[in-house]
């Protein structure tokens, strides 16, 4: 019993972590995390799910499940930047857990990981096929039959079902492409598309404003008498449902809303190619959390203020912001065009850092012995795991291309939440194993800060109802069974032991 909660010592992380030289580079520095941060937080999250949000749950109030999603955010990123200022080391909430919580707790938390990472990047790869497809038609007034871009859990207000997103399976082949070549070259790209990211949020808010009818803000959380709205596959919303109105439709939709906020974390899945870590990580994730917070609210009000929150269910489902600006917003038809470029390459920014923290926390636990020697393999020339970046583009590409948004997004969702709240309750539990270990930086007004952590994420994760709680508990059987199957037996922790 007391091998499953074997730790990695601290000594032996840190150790690892000096050995950066034998592994992979360091490159990144504070600025850099920062625009990771920003490259990594802002894309599907605001550009799709924000909308779905709006439509099925929370209506104007989305802008309030913002606030809860930002609340626990800061709360369990307080959590992460004491961790990653003290480890130092590739592998974010996963290789924390290891030298605290022990070995089984690590294993959750990176094999949740997979479901934030991994999915987070299929779910954003979704999105960018909605919205390529929203540049073909407005460009050449063509697009990718809906077959060809969309599950086949979807149909057409037309009736036609939905075979392969392929454009969603391609954007992540060529990313994978890119991160193969290495870090650096991808950072400085990066920090080009995030630029431009930033202005395109700041130009909706600018000129959105004097769009906003008062009267889309009235009331401002769905009432419970507001009907029901048929979608194009058949399933219909009924707002009278206990999470589809008020208040609870406010929490489910800061459920929703939360995919938007994933991403600050990934941050510390680059430490070991970061210059001075323990500065630079609090930093990263604690600047670009803000800087997004606010530009989500603000957007959020802007596009639930131009159109009613229903058309989110209706013609305004795909490409919502687009929508939004071509249908509300006249004369203003170059910036529905800027921001559907934007997107997409600012999607593209969010499914890099994705694939990033993917093969790096695999490359962590592959090291460890957890996971197969494979995912640690550096390529010989550009010092990058490739294998494991093939093998997880192939995995990311089973979900792109068959499963729809909502269900790939919200596994993301429920993933990444219960992940940070095993890392709030991490905190607390190594306040009191290693006390004595320097803490850079040191999360505030312990222990209410991880508590209150613990209890917003754990709210969350109620809001997302039954379905998503039943993904989250098959998906963690596999994961004890890949545990128990072979991690057991080759765990390094372990052999150390013995
Ligand atoms: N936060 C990222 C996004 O919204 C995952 O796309």
């Amino acid at each position: 019993m007391s091998r499953l909660f074997v730790r990695k010592p601290l000594g032996q992380l840190l150790s690892e972590a000096s050995e950066s030289e034998k592994g992979l580079k360091r490159t990144l520095s504070a600025g850099s995390l920062v625009a990771l941060g920003i490259g990594a937080i802002i894309g599907a999250g605001l550009f799709v799910r924000t909308a779905a949000a709006a439509g099925a749950h929370a209506g104007p109030a989305v802008t309030l499940s913002f606030v809860i999603a930002a609340i626990g955010c800061a709360l369990a990123g307080l959590c992460y930047a004491e961790f990653a200022s003290m480890i130092p080391i590739a592998g974010s909430a996963y290789t924390y857990s290891y030298a605290t919580l022990g070995e089984v707790v690590a294993w959750i938390i990176g094999w949740d990981l997979v479901l934030e990472y991994a999915l987070g990047a299929a779910t954003v790869s979704i999105g960018w096929s909605q919205y390529l497809n929203n540049l073909l038609s407005t460009l050449f007034h063509v697009t990718i039959p809906y077959e060809w871009s969309h599950s086949p859990f979807q149909m057409s207000e037309a009736g036609v079902r939905g075979i392969i997103n392929i454009p969603a399976i391609c954007i992540l082949l060529l990313l994978t492409l890119l991160l193969i070549r290495g870090t650096q070259e991808s950072a400085v790209v990066n920090t080009v598309i995030v630029i431009v990211k930033v202005a395109i949020v700041l130009l909706f808010i600018a000129l959105g404003w004097k769009f906003i009818d008062p009267a889309n803000h009235t009331p401002y959380t769905i009432p419970a008498n507001a009907g029901t709205v048929q979608l194009s596959d058949g399933a219909v919303i009924d707002y009278s449902n206990f999470w589809n109105h008020g208040w609870p439709g406010v929490l489910t939709g800061a459920g929703i809303v939360f995919f938007a906020f994933i991403g600050f974390d990934a941050v510390s899945t680059t430490a070991q190619e970061t210059k001075n870590p323990k500065k630079a990580m609090p930093i990263g994730i604690l600047v670009s959390l803000a800087i997004c917070t606010v530009l989500y609210i603000l957007f959020s009000h802007v596009l639930t203020g131009v159109a009613p929150y229903r058309d989110f269910l209706k013609a305004g489902s795909e490409a919502s912001v687009a929508y939004a600006i071509d249908t509300y917003m006249p004369g203003l038809g170059w910036l529905s065009l800027m921001i559907t470029i934007a997107i997409l390459a600012g999607f593209s920014s969010v499914i890099l850092v994705m694939l990033l923290g993917q093969t790096r926390v695999f490359y962590s636990m592959s090291n460890d012995g957890l996971v197969p020697p494979v995912f640690s393999a550096l390529h010989p020339k550009y010092r990058t795991p490739y294998k494991s970046q093939i093998l997880f583009f192939v995995f990311t590409a089973v979900f792109a291309g068959f499963v729809p948004d909502h269900i790939v997004g919200n596994m993301t969702s429920i993933g990444t939440l219960f992940a940070f709240v095993l890392v709030c309750i991490g905190v607390l539990v190594m306040r009191k194993s290693n006390p004595e270990v320097p803490r850079p930086f040191k999360t505030p007004w312990v222990p209410v800060v991880p508590i209150a952590g613990a209890v917003v994420c754990l709210l969350m994760i109620f809001g997302l109802g039954i379905d998503n709680w039943l993904r989250l508990l098959v998906w963690l059987a596999i994961g004890f069974a890949i545990y128990f199957g072979y991690s057991v037996k080759h765990s390094k922790a372990r052999k150390l032991k013995e």
